[in-house]
C-alpha cells in the first residue's frame, strides 16, 4: 500500500493539465483548459481540464476524474502504478513497498534534495548577508538584474572559504553525505578533509519544473583566478547526481512553463543570465540548457508546453553549425522550428537590458526565419550557394532534414517553401524528399535490429523526473476573496534578511516559491506552507467516486443555496453572487466545482439553468438534483414565488447566504492561521499570524454585525 500521505503528495504535485497534454492537445478557455476528448470521437472540444480542481471532464461522454484516473485509463494501469509514474514524473518519490534498496534509494533522494535546499538558502544568505559579497552584489547591479530577480531566481553567493557551506551545514545539521551526493562538496586526496565545491562565486540554482532545487551553475566574478593563478572557469556546473539530469533540465522551467502554454512558443537562449534577463524584462518563456547541447529529451520537454520553438542564434558559424543538430533534433521531436540571430554583438540578455520587451517582441517578428531558410542564408553567408556542389548539397540536407519531420502536412509546406527560395521545381524536391524518408525508415529499421540483437529496446525514455513544488497551490491558486486578500499571500511569512541595496523589492513580499519547503533547519522540514489553504481540497474530489458524496446531509446548506440561486434564476444572479465571492469560499469540493462551472459558463455567455444542467453528463445531474430538489417543495415553491414578485427579496436570500459563506470561510481561515501561528518557529513570524488573526477576526466582526444591505450591496448600487 501507498501510504495516504504521498498519495496526496503526488497529487497536490501533479500537474494535471501537463499530464493530459501529453495525450490531448489543450487550449486555455479561460481559468481550463480545453480539447478533443481522447475517450470519445469528437469533432469540438468538449473534454474539459480544470487545473485549480485538478480534475477533467468530458460534457460529450461523460468520463471525469481526476490525474490519476486519467493516466490509469490512457496507459490501462493500475491505481498503484499510476501514483508512481505520476510521482515519478513530478519528483514526488513513491517508496516501493516491501523492497529496502528502494526506500534506500528514496531516503537518498530526500537527503539530497535537503542539502541542495538548503544551500540555495545559504548561497542566498550569502549574497544577501556577506560583507565578501559586496563585489558579487556590484555586479549583479551592474548585470541590471533587480532585487526582486535575484530573489525569485535564488541568485546567490558561494563564499571564498573552502568550507563555508560545510559548516553552515553542520550547524543547521545537514547531512555531509549528502551535500557529497548533491555534488556540493569534495573530499581531499586523503579523502578526510571536505571542502566547497563552489567557491567565491555567483551561484544560479537550477529548478526542475515544479520549482524544487536540484543542481547549481557557479559564475566566476570577472577577474578571479584560481590559487595556482591559472584562470578560473567561468562557470562550474553541478555534476549528474541522484535528482540531477542535465539532458532533461531546462533553465528556467518552472517559470517558462505557463508562459510557453498560453502562446505556445518557447524561446531557448544559451546561458542562466540571458534567461533571467528576459525573463526580467518580460519575456517569460525562455530556457537555456546548462551549457550543454540541447537533447532529445529536452526538446520533448518542450514540446510538453508549446509548439514552437524559437532558437536564438549568434553570428558565428561554430554557433551555426552546433544549430544545425538541435534542428534536426527538433524537428524530429515534431516541433515548429523558428530561428533568430540577434545583431552584430547581442545576445538574448544584452538586447532586452539595452531595448526592452517590446523591441524583443517586433525585432523577432521582423528578423524571426524558418530552417529552410537559415540553413539557405548559412550557406549563402560561407560564399557557397553559387557553387553547385555546396549548393546541392545545403538542399539534400535540408531535405534530409524536412524528412525527420513526423508531420507529412508540414514536409509537405517545407517543400513548397524550399521551392520558392531556390527557385526549383517541387517535383523534383519531393522526389529527393522520398530518397531522403526511405533513408531514414531504413536507418532505423536498422538500428531496431541491431537493438533487438542486443536486446535493449529503444524505449524512449519516459518523462523526466521532476519535482514538486507542494505548495503551489497555497502559493498561487488559492488567493482567498474579500477585502483581505491583496496582501494576504503577500505576508506569508517574512522575507529573508533584506538588502537595503535591494530597494526596488517590495516590502512583504512572498518568500520566493523556491524557499518554500526549504528547511530552516534540519528535520524541520514541515514548513507553514505544508498546511492547506482554507477550502483547499485536501482529499479527492468526490467526482472520482460521486455515488458515495452523493449525500448533502453533511454539506454546507449556505453553499447549495447560494448555488440553487443561481441555477434557478440565471444570469443576473450568477453575476450578483459571483461579484460578491469566490470558489475559494465554498468548502464543499463538489459544490466549489459547480460553482465554477456556473461562473465558466455566465463568463463564455451561455446559458445557466437547472434543466442545462440536468442535462449535462454526470455528476452534474445528480449534483444539480441534490442543490435545488430539496427546495421544490410546494410551500418553498410559493415562498419563491412570492419572494419572486418583490425582486429585491431574491437578491436578500442571496445575502444572507453570502453572509454565512463568508462567516464559515472566515473561521476557516482563523482556524488555520492560528495552527500556522503555533507552528511557527520565528518571532517575526509568529507576528506576522498574529496580525493576520487579527484582521481576520475584524473581518469577522465586520460580517458578523454588518448590515446585509451594506455588506452585499445590490446588484444597481455595486
Ligand atoms: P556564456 O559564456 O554566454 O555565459 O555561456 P552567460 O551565462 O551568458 O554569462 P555572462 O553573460 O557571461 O555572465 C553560456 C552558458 O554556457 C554555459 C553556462 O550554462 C552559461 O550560462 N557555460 C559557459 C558553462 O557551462 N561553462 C563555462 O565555462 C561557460
Ligand atoms: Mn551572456
Amino acid at each position: 500500500m501507498i501510504p495516504d500521505h504521498i498519495k496526496e503528495e503526488v497529487k497536490a504535485a501533479a500537474d494535471i493539465v501537463e499530464v493530459v497534454s501529453d495525450y490531448v492537445k489543450l487550449r486555455r478557455t479561460g481559468s481550463n483548459f480545453q480539447g478533443l476528448c481522447p475517450f470519445h470521437n469528437e469533432k469540438s472540444p468538449s473534454f474539459n481540464v480544470s487545473p485549480s480542481l485538478g480534475i477533467y471532464k468530458c460534457f460529450g461522454c461523460g468520463e471525469s476524474g481526476d490525474v490519476f484516473s486519467f493516466v490509469m485509463k490512457q496507459d490501462g494501469i493500475s491505481f498503484t502504478e499510476a501514483i508512481r509514474t505520476i510521482g515519478a514524473r513530478f519528483g514526488v518519490d513513491v517508496p516501493e513497498e516491501s523492497r529496502p534498496e528502494n526506500d534506500e534509494r528514496f531516503r537518498e533522494k530526500e537527503g539530497v534534495y535537503h542539502a541542495l535546499a538548503f544551500a540555495g538558502k545559504f548561497f542566498y544568505r550569502q549574497l544577501v548577508d556577506l560583507p565578501e559579497a559586496l563585489e558579487a552584489r556590484k555586479y549583479l547591479d551592474k548585470r541590471g538584474f533587480t532585487g526582486a530577480t535575484i530573489r525569485k531566481y535564488g541568485v546567490g553567493y558561494a563564499p571564498l572559504a573552502y568550507d563555508g557551506l560545510i559548516k553552515a551545514s553542520q550547524k543547521a545539521a545537514v547531512n555531509e553525505r549528502y551535500l557529497e551526493q548533491a555534488g556540493l562538496i569534495k573530499y581531499g586526496r586523503n579523502g578526510e578533509s571536505a571542502y566547497d565545491v563552489f567557491r567565491g562565486r555567483i551561484m544560479f540554482p537550477i529548478f526542475n519544473a515544479s520549482g524544487k532545487v536540484i543542481a547549481f551553475g557557479g559564475r566566476v566574478l570577472d577577474g578571479a583566478a584560481q590559487s595556482d593563478g591559472r584562470k578560473a572557469p567561468k562557470y562550474i556546473n553541478s555534476p549528474q547526481t541522484l535528482v540531477y539530469n542535465k539532458s532533461e533540465v531546462l533553465y528556467g522551467i518552472h517559470v517558462a512553463k505557463n508562459e510557453i502554454r498560453k502562446n505556445s512558443e518557447v524561446i531557448l537562449v544559451e546561458g542562466y543570465t540571458d534567461v533571467l534577463s528576459m525573463h526580467q524584462s518580460g519575456i517569460l518563456n525562455a530556457v537555456a540548457t546548462s551549457g550543454t547541447a540541447i537533447t532529445a529529451e529536452q526538446l520533448a520537454i518542450m514540446h510538453r508546453y508549446g509548439e514552437t520553438l524559437l532558437m536564438i542564434y549568434d553570428s558565428d558559424l561554430a554557433g551555426q553549425n552546433a544549430m544545425s543538430r538541435a534542428i534536426d533534433l527538433a524537428l524530429r521531436e515534431g516541433l515548429d522550428v523558428r530561428l533568430l540571430q540577434l545583431p552584430d554583438g547581442e545576445d538574448p540578455d544584452s538586447f532586452v537590458r539595452k531595448f526592452g520587451k517590446d523591441s524583443f517582441v517586433k525585432y523577432k517578428e521582423e528578423h524571426a526565419s524558418d530552417f529552410v531558410a537559415f540553413l539557405i542564408e548559412k550557406t549563402r553567408l560561407a560564399g557557397k550557394w553559387d557553387d553547385p556542389f555546396h549548393r546541392t548539397a545545403t538542399i539534400t540536407t535540408i531535405l534530409r532534414s524536412v524528412a525527420e519531420i513526423p508531420d507529412e502536412i508540414a514536409q509537405q509546406a517545407y517543400v513548397q517553401r524550399l521551392s520558392s527560395l531556390t527557385g526549383m521545381g517541387d517535383r523534383a524536391l519531393f522526389e529527393q524528399l522520398g530518397v531522403q524518408r526511405a533513408e531514414i525508415a531504413r536507418s532505423r529499421e536498422k538500428t531496431r535490429q541491431r537493438e533487438r540483437r542486443i536486446g535493449q529496446p529503444n524505449v524512449n525514455r519516459p518523462v523526466p523526473a521532476q519535482t514538486a513544488d507542494h505548495n503551489r497551490k497555497v502559493s498561487s491558486n488559492h488567493t482567498p476573496a474579500g477585502s483581505l486578500d491583496p496582501d494576504l499571500q503577500d505576508r506569508f511569512g517574512p522575507p529573508p534578511t533584506e538588502d537595503p541595496r535591494f530597494d526596488n523589492r517590495p516590502h512583504n513580499e512572498a518568500p520566493p516559491e523556491w524557499i518554500t519547503g526549504m528547511p530552516e533547519s534540519a528535520g524541520d522540514q514541515r514548513t507553514f506552507d505544508a498546511q492547506p489553504w482554507p477550502g483547499e481540497r485536501t482529499s479527492d474530489p468526490s467526482v472520482t467516486n460521486p455515488a458515495e458524496t452523493r449525500s448533502s446531509q453533511r454539506k454546507p446548506g449556505y453553499e447549495r443555496e447560494l448555488l440553487r440561486l443561481m441555477l434557478q434564476h440565471g444570469h443576473p444572479m450568477v453575476e450578483y453572487i459571483g461579484s460578491q465571492c469566490n470558489e475559494d469560499h465554498f468548502e464543499d469540493d463538489e459544490y466549489r466545482m459547480l460553482f465554477s462551472d456556473i461562473i465558466q459558463r455566465y463568463e463564455n455567455g451561455k446559458p445557466i439553468s437547472v434543466s442545462v444542467y440536468t442535462a449535462m453528463a454526470d455528476p452534474f445531474p445528480s449534483l444539480v438534483g441534490e442543490v435545488v430538489i430539496d427546495r421544490y417543495t410546494p410551500s418553498a415553491r410559493t415562498q419563491e414565488k412570492l419572494a419572486l414578485s418583490r425582486k429585491k427579496d431574491v437578491y436578500k436570500i442571496a445575502k444572507g447566504e453570502l453572509r454565512s459563506l463568508k462567516l464559515h470561510y472566515l473561521d476557516r481561515l482563523k482556524q488555520a492561521f492560528q495552527q500556522e501561528y503555533t507552528n511557527a518557529n520565528e518571532l517575526e513570524e509568529k507576528r506576522n499570524f498574529q496580525q493576520l488573526l487579527m484582521e481576520v477576526s475584524r473581518e469577522r466582526v465586520r460580517y458578523e454585525q454588518g448590515m446585509l444591505d451594506q455588506l452585499f450591496p445590490n446588484p444597481e448600487d455595486i
